[in-house]
């Protein structure tokens, strides 16, 4: 059936703007990292992405080795844009990054110019795009001179492939040494994409936040429900349509009675403030400066719907942040 988007979409969603540019980014974002690869439901899949337009969410982020396999979930994109979304498309911030192993060889990974351009160019013919629109360095490389990725991101964007750079899982101290070398070549590094949530948090003591929020850098925060730790979903076992079945990257053995009895208490304090679990940890996870969106998962189009909902939140008391706190450090 021929897709119209709702006309009341942008009515419920707030749209930040991404540190000191002018670009503003849907409050909630969707990622399609798992659940839209080649063996997952394509009609779940486009179910999925077309509820989070009609919500508001217009900003979609990839990367190239996103689905089983890598690549597919870029696949499944391209194929729903071209199907229902291609009339929206100026309404869309789509994001695709490389930097992880994609393909065999020494061009098929880290952040040398070769693999950066390659790589895009893949992405590109792969979602049936001419450009996107946030292009990132998925992650930093030891190997690779800062300067010769820096080239490369400027040249992705003086190419058009691209209208704004960013970086992935860069700490302080080489998030600014980048910023300060595309600022020299005239680019402004619009954003980092920064793993956070209440469970696994690797840069909170490391001040990414308040240096992006001084470079004028945007943050994202992505993973905010843990993968789906910090959901209702592993409060009574292990269902078998959850990512701890299906995913390498979600192990059962992380599910543990002592995890589980934390986030059933973490549950009561999400109750209690009229929320879900999911909504709960969203807050908590954009409760940082910088923060312009909140990147979450989904496996069903109903998630998406509940965790729009997080937008909707009283602030945190401090007697509450501290509860959490004496759970989390338990
Ligand atoms: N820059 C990077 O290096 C990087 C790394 C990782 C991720 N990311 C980005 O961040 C995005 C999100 O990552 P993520 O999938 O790990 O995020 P997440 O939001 O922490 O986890 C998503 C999972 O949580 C569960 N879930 C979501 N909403 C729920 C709800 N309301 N109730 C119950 N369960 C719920 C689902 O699990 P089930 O599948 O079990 O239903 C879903 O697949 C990725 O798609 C990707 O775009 C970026």
């Amino acid at each position: 059936m021929t897709y119209l988007a709702k006309e009341d979409r942008y009515s419920q969603m707030t749209y930040n703007y991404c540190g000191s540019s002018g670009l503003r980014l849907s409050a909630v974002s969707l990622g399609l990292w798992h659940s839209f690869g080649a063996g997952d439901n394509y009609d779940n899949c486009r179910d999925m992405l077309l509820t989070a337009f009609d919500l508001g969410i217009n900003h979609f982020d990839l990367a190239n080795n996103y689905g089983v396999p890598a690549g597919s979930a870029e696949t499944t994109f391209g194929r729903i844009l071209s199907s229902d979304l291609a009339a929206y498309r100026d309404e869309l911030c789509i994001a695709t990054k490389a930097g992880h192993y994609m393909w065999p060889g020494p061009y098929g990974d880290g952040g040398s110019k070769k693999y950066l351009l390659s790589s895009l160019d893949q992405s590109l013919r792969r979602m049936q795009l001419d450009y996107v629109d946030i292009f990132y360095h998925h992650r930093p490389d030891p190997n690779t001179p800062m300067e010769e990725t820096a080239d490369a991101l400027e040249h992705i964007v003086a190419s058009g492939r691209a209208l704004y750079v960013g970086l992935s899982k860069y700490y302080s101290d080489d998030a600014r040494a980048m910023y300060n070398l595309l600022n020299e070549r005239g680019i402004h590094c619009l954003v980092e994409q920064v793993r956070h949530s209440m469970l696994v948090h690797p840069f909170k003591d490391d001040g990414l936040f308040q240096t992006l929020k001084e470079l004028g850098m945007g943050s994202i925060v992505f993973s905010p429900l843990a993968g789906g730790l910090l959901t209702d979903r592993y409060l009574n076992g292990i269902p078998s349509d959850s990512r701890a079945q299906k995913s390498e990257f979600l192990k059962k053995d992380e599910i543990t009675p002592e995890l589980v009895d934390k986030v059933s208490r973490l549950n009561d304090i999400a109750q209690r403030r009229g929320q879900s679990m999911a909504q709960m940890a969203m807050a908590w996870a954009a409760n940082e400066p910088s923060v312009a969106s909140i990147l979450i998962g989904a496996s069903r189009p109903g998630q998406i719907v509940d965790n729009v909902r997080a937008l909707v939140k009283p602030e945190f008391s401090d007697d509450e942040l501290n509860e959490i706190e004496t759970i989390l450090a338990e």
